[in-house]
């Protein structure tokens, strides 16, 4: 098991911290990165809202050699504290010298800042901010400026009961996007507070083999053919 697959595990790392992905949402996150461990695909990896680490040190232990990882929150209170803390314990002596976390309102990040922020275009990005129609489209435009052939961008929340707004954000960036297609919606598993459904995208050309991943992470399944945004994906059936 490599130190990512150990993190996302059931009862793994990611159990000592408090905050929001669902037992499938990990497995599915692990099995990306597992994968692109596994092939020559290299780039940065980013969060935005990282808030205590529970997916971003995740994130952190999958890095190759050479790339970098990179946060951002804004932090309210101490929560920036307790995951440089969290981030210490994680990932002891000077292995995280990989990892840039910054205090910043996503929405008000430049193209620009962001590949500065980044490094190398990203291979992998989640996307879990602001909450907001207007953030969510802000986040997933400022995403795509910025990705590696192949990269995988997974975006939280689709379907929220709770936020309608941030469903419309993601299918009204998805529609506009020129190389971000959905590739599956994720079910949550368990209560909407232990993490919430998560749409996986990609990059052109690539779609097919992503979605061939995703089966391959949860087994014994049941999808069916849809739509996202005029685009096709697919959607699993959530039995819980
Ligand atoms: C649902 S939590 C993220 C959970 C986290 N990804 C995890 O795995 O537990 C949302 C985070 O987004 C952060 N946030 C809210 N608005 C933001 C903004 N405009 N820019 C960056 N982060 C923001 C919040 O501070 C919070 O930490």
């Amino acid at each position: 098991m490599s130190r990512h697959e150990k993190w996302f595990a059931p009862n793994g790392g990611m159990s000592t911290v408090t905050g929001f992905i669902s037992p499938r949402a990990a497995r599915t996150i692990s099995a990306i990165l597992t994968h692109q461990m596994q092939t020559p695909i290299q780039g940065s990896l980013a969060e935005i809202g990282t808030f205590l680490g529970k997916t971003f040190i995740g994130l952190a232990l999958a890095a190759k050699p050479g790339e970098h990882v990179v946060g951002l929150d804004i932090f309210e209170a101490d929560v920036g504290q307790k995951l440089v803390a969290s981030l210490k314990l994680a990932l002891p002596g000077d292995t995280a010298s990989h990892v840039r976390v910054a205090k910043r309102d996503s929405t008000t990040v430049t193209p620009a800042e962001w590949m500065r922020l980044l490094g190398e275009p990203a291979r992998f990005v989640h996307i879990d901010g602001d909450h907001t129609y207007e953030a969510v489209l802000s986040d997933i435009q400022l995403a795509t400026t910025y990705l590696v052939d192949g990269a995988v961008v997974v975006i939280d929340d689709f379907l929220h009961e709770w936020y309608p707004d941030v469903t419309e954000g993601i299918i009204d960036a998805i529609r506009v996007s020129k190389n971000l297609f959905p590739v599956a919606v994720i079910p949550r598993t368990g209560s909407v507070m232990g993490g919430g459904t998560k749409l996986v995208c990609t990059t052109p050309g690539v779609i097919e083999d992503c979605f061939a991943l995703l089966q391959s992470a949860l087994p014994g399944t049941t999808f069916r053919d849809c739509k996202i945004a005029g685009k096709p994906a697919k959607a699993f059936f959530n039995y819980d």
